[in-house]
């Protein structure tokens, strides 16, 4: 039976509920009308990530790659290119750089805990994807008029929110990628123009003046879809952090714990939040070469997609998988394949996600602002996360009232 119309009625929890029923990691499926397979768990994401097994050129379909992703991104290379690429990326993630980013987020952070204060009510998500956009354009090298930020930061967050959708949400989705990548790509432009310090100080300046593996600078439309891939996932952060303040509201124990946490309360808290929210739902690749698994053969081309939501709530690696607790993550044994909500394996060689350390940081430093910095209000209003919607986030997207700085 195909499952796309599942996918869209059901969300996150499609296969979950399949797997559970099923009592198995692995399953026979139908998307986009072809045969394809879907996998969950530890076991299942060490096979996935065996790059021998799997490719990943191909392996998105097309309603993404004109959506959230963009054509020609890392997300799709295999092998070499794959690693020449990821490199780019992950030199930009050095202990310099991300304090760098770090003190642009804080900055902003606290101009708008100043703004907030003025104000009857906030939507806390709207605006923490702002002081993120902000943070990530400061980083990135990115310049951005005043009056420009509303609307290419709503941009970034179309594509994050319009991927999953049929209908009206998705062509915003593919208008907003046009519209960002042509944006980027005068930037682009207009940094090779300048020529001298061509290597530049910006990370802009970086990715435009990057060489391909033939030594070839990478086409103008390839450095917007790289740099997108920096500053869409920033903004992203805002589910997590959102995600967060719902985690202290239900879950009002930890506050005070926070508060006087010295060891790494903190994190674990964090961890957990992206252990237990939906985000990512599922990676998807394609067999490389054939092989066979739990008795099923996985022949070459077969798309195969690796459950992030399910191994996240897998009740064989996770006890008591739909409870928030943090302290879990004190005794988690750091396997690079049971913890995947940005993806598994290595950073370097894999696809595992280049941003983790980020994420991990700035909702850190937004935790600590919102137990240790300000106080607020959290007014009646639906909170209730739809896991029918990917991607998930609660649906009053976080009211705020009566918020003052404390320290
Ligand atoms: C890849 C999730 C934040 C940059 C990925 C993947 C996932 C993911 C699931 C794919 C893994 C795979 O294909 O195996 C998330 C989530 C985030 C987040 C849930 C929370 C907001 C970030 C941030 C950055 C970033 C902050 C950079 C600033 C990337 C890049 C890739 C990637 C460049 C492609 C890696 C590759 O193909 O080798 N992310 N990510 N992400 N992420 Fe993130």
């Amino acid at each position: 039976m195909e499952s796309t119309p599942g996918i869209l009625y059901k969300g996150y929890n499609y296969f979950h509920e399949q797997f559970q029923k099923q009592e198995t990691d692995l399953l026979k499926v139908r998307l986009f009308l072809k045969k394809a397979l879907v996998m969950r768990g530890e076991e299942a994401a060490e096979i996935f990530y065996d790059d021998s097994r799997f490719s990943r050129e191909g392996a998105t379909p097309k309603r993404f790659k004109k959506t959230l992703l963009g054509k020609g991104g890392v997300q799709g290379l295999d092998g070499d290119e794959h690693v020449h690429r990821k490199r780019m990326f992950m030199q930009e993630m050095n202990p310099d750089s991300l304090a760098r980013l770090e003190e642009f987020f804080e900055a902003h952070l606290q101009k708008a805990i100043s703004s907030w204060e003025k104000q009857p009510e906030i939507t806390f998500f709207d605006e923490i994807e702002e002081v993120l956009f902000r943070a990530a354009c400061d980083w990135v090298g990115v310049p951005v008029k005043e009056d420009e930020v509303e609307q290419r930061k709503n941009e970034l967050s179309e594509l994050i929110d319009g991927a999953g959708r049929v209908g009206p949400g998705h062509y915003k989705a593919r208008r907003a990628r046009k519209s960002s990548e042509k944006w980027i790509m005068k930037l682009v432009r207009q940094k090779r123009k300048q020529k001298i310090n061509a290597s530049g100080s910006s990370i802009l300046s970086r990715f435009s003046f990057h060489r391909n593996l033939q030594n070839k600078l990478l086409d103008r439309r390839i450095v917007a879809v790289e740099i997108l891939n920096l500053l869409r996932p920033i903004v992203a952060i805002s589910r997590y952090i959102t995600f967060s303040a719902l985690a202290l509201h239900e879950n009002p124990q930890y506050r005070e714990r926070l508060r006087k946490d010295t060891s790494k309360l903190d994190l674990y808290f964090v961890q957990e939040v992206r252990r237990f929210y939906p985000f990512f739902p599922f990676v998807p690749a394609k067999v490389n070469k054939e092989f066979e698994w739990k008795g099923v053969k996985f022949p070459k081309g077969r798309r195969v997609l690796l459950d992030l939501y399910a191994t996240q709530h897998h009740e064989k690696i996770w006890s008591n998988p739909n409870v928030f607790y943090a302290e879990r993550f004190s005794t988690w044994n750091g396997s690079a394949f049971n913890f995947i909500p940005q993806g598994g394996g290595d950073h370097v060689h894999n696809h595992r996600c280049a941003g983790e350390w980020i994420t991990i940081k700035l909702t850190r430093i937004a935790l600590n602002n919102l137990v240790e910095k300000m106080s607020y209000h959290i007014p009646e209003q639906d909170l209730k996360i739809e896991l029918s919607n990917i991607p998930a986030i609660p649906k009053s997207r976080l009211k705020m009232t009566n918020i003052e700085r404390t320290l």
